[in-house]
């Protein structure tokens, strides 16, 4: 890992409240900072709102509030989820911030600039769900768009156009240079298959006469930017690499070097990969920016074996879960349940499986861990030799950091969980019970009890950026001065420390 990550989730559509799908992203978003940040990265992780475009104004019209306090309101929920689910994002940006507009005018001006935009007619199937086009291919016989399932609208205006086709020998190139460049490699070869036709320009305005809530574009005032080109800017917004007021033909486009563009990793979920991985690397051309090094496209939640829809009703609330179970059990289960780019299944019982897996053996590790250090040595730490389980430390430290490099997180997890389960084999196996029993085997149950404390303290660093509360209290039991970094666990000696007892650390819950 470079010294520097810049990571971003999408922003999400302030027209409706956050649920299972966008929580999962942003948890994920959030693990990987955090480890990045405990590899001793600097980190800007950014998430946000969108809040341009047609589907905000229809719904705001729906409520019969004004644009801007349908996304004030829709903005604060996201934030407060994100509380809620201990996020630690370093930026929320808003795509209604006067400097994020300042850029987004400045960038289309530039692509303007740079003979890259033209003016004509353009007719097609406009899904407002999606805020795209589809083609006759995609929505079928029934109109409907092919990823809401939502009724599409026959839509002919005169518009704007970026010259995205310009563009498209340059992006496959990039793509074929660069195999790493759209993970999982089934969403490369679908971006790869995608751009095996000719590829379209695209329409990057709305008249204000149809859409008023968007961002006006400079060369065009009676139209504003087509809300997807004013959404992806957001990420080089966030990025400071061009400062609000920046004119389109300064130097500072060419130079971005002091900056956190470009963006390390654009994790999305593969609903969004077209616009991610077709529209935006075309228009970062267009503009002469760099491209981001990475895109991470995820699998899609279902329930049970249907989508979750509002429509439907059963849309999975992530904070009634966390009530029930605490943040981090909701965490644990999005990551270690969804194979990091797969599509997986929310059930109830999928959930009480993790959850179970956290309490009786993670949990149950360090209960009876540092319990038996209260019970036969008062609490304190022996002196012995720590290091019972250090070759299962360091395979699950390889382990681990391998699977993050590939970014499956979800293996990482299991490994994780899995030196958890090897440290209460050797609890098993060295009975500290029968050897308090005995004076003799003294210095074995130091060695056991010491052993114990640094697998724990390395289950704490392990499990932290994805369990952040319980790993945060885990070291305080353990009489750690917050969570160690994983080599300095690794290393540790714990003996002398005093311990804390406590609550389980994932109780039974009363359902
Ligand atoms: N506003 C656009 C993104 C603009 S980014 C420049 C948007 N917003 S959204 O609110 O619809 O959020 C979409 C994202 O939420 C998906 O890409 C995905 O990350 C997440 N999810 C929403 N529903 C989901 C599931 N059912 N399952 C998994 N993730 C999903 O698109």
């Amino acid at each position: 890992m470079s010294n520097r990550t810049y990571l971003t989730t999408p922003i999400y559509y302030a027209s409706g409240e956050p649920h299972l799908g966008h929580a999962y992203t942003t948890i994920l978003a959030d693990a990987f900072a955090r480890f990045a940040r405990q590899a001793g990265d600097r980190v800007l992780f950014l998430t946000g709102t969108d809040e341009h475009g047609q589907k905000i104004q229809e719904e705001a019209n729906r409520r019969g509030v004004e644009p801007i306090e349908l996304c004030d309101e829709m903005a604060e929920r996201f934030r407060d989820a994100w509380d809620l689910l201990d996020i630690g994002y370093d930026r929320f940006i808003r795509t209604t911030e006067a400097e994020h507009i300042a850029i987004v005018q400045s960038f289309v001006q530039r692509l303007y600039d740079r003979g890259y935009v033209y003016a004509g007619e353009y007719s097609g199937w406009y899904s407002v769900s999606q805020e795209r086009y589809f083609t006759e291919k995609e929505i079928g016989p029934d109109r409907v768009d092919p990823i809401a399932g939502k009724p599409v609208e026959w839509v002919e205006e005169e518009n704007w156009f970026f010259r995205m086709s310009a563009f498209q020998e340059a992006l496959i190139a990039h793509i074929e240079a660069n195999p790493d460049w759209i993970r999982p490699e089934v969403r490369k070869n679908e971006i790869l298959g995608f751009l095996q036709q000719p590829l379209g320009d695209l329409s990057i305005s709305r008249p204000k006469r149809r859409l008023r809530w968007g961002v006006e574009l400079p060369f065009a005032p009676e139209h504003v930017a087509y809300v997807w080109v004013d959404a992806l800017i957001n990420y080089v917004t966030a990025s400071g690499a061009i400062p609000a007021g920046t004119r389109p033909d300064d130097p500072a486009w060419d130079d971005v070097a002091d900056s956190w563009w470009p963006a390390d990793m654009h994790l999305i979920g593969k609903d969004i990969l077209t616009t991610h991985a077709v529209y935006w690397p075309t228009l970062l051309m267009g503009a002469g920016l760099p491209l981001p090094r990475c895109i991470l496209a995820h699998g899609w939640w279902v329930v049970g074996d249907t989508k979750m829809s509002k429509s439907l009703g059963n849309v999975v609330d992530p904070l009634q879960l966390r009530e029930t179970f605490g943040g981090d059990a909701v965490r644990w289960y999005l990551l270690r349940e969804m194979p990091t780019g797969s599509d997986a299944s929310y059930t109830p019982e999928r959930f009480l499986v993790r959850y179970d897996e956290l309490a009786n053996v993670f949990g149950n590790l360090a209960q009876r861990s540092i319990s038996m250090i209260g019970k036969y040595r008062d609490g304190v730490v022996p002196d012995g030799p720590a290091d019972g389980l250090d070759a299962a430390i360091d395979s699950t430290l390889s382990s681990v950091a391998a699977s993050l490099s590939s970014y499956r997180l979800h293996e990482a997890l299991a490994t994780a969980m899995d030196l958890a389960r090897t440290a209460n084999g050797y609890v098993e196996e060295r009975e500290p019970w029968a050897q308090a029993k005995d004076a003799a085997r003294a210095s074995d149950l130091d060695e056991t009890l010491a052993t114990l404390a640094r697998v724990l303290g390395v289950l704490a660093a392990l499990f932290h950026p994805v369990c952040p509360e319980r790993a945060e209290e885990l070291a305080r039991r353990l009489g750690l001065d917050g969570v160690p970094t994983l080599d300095g666990a690794r290393n540790d000696e714990p003996g002398g420390r005093t311990v804390h007892p406590g609550e389980p650390l994932f109780p039974r819950v009363q359902l």
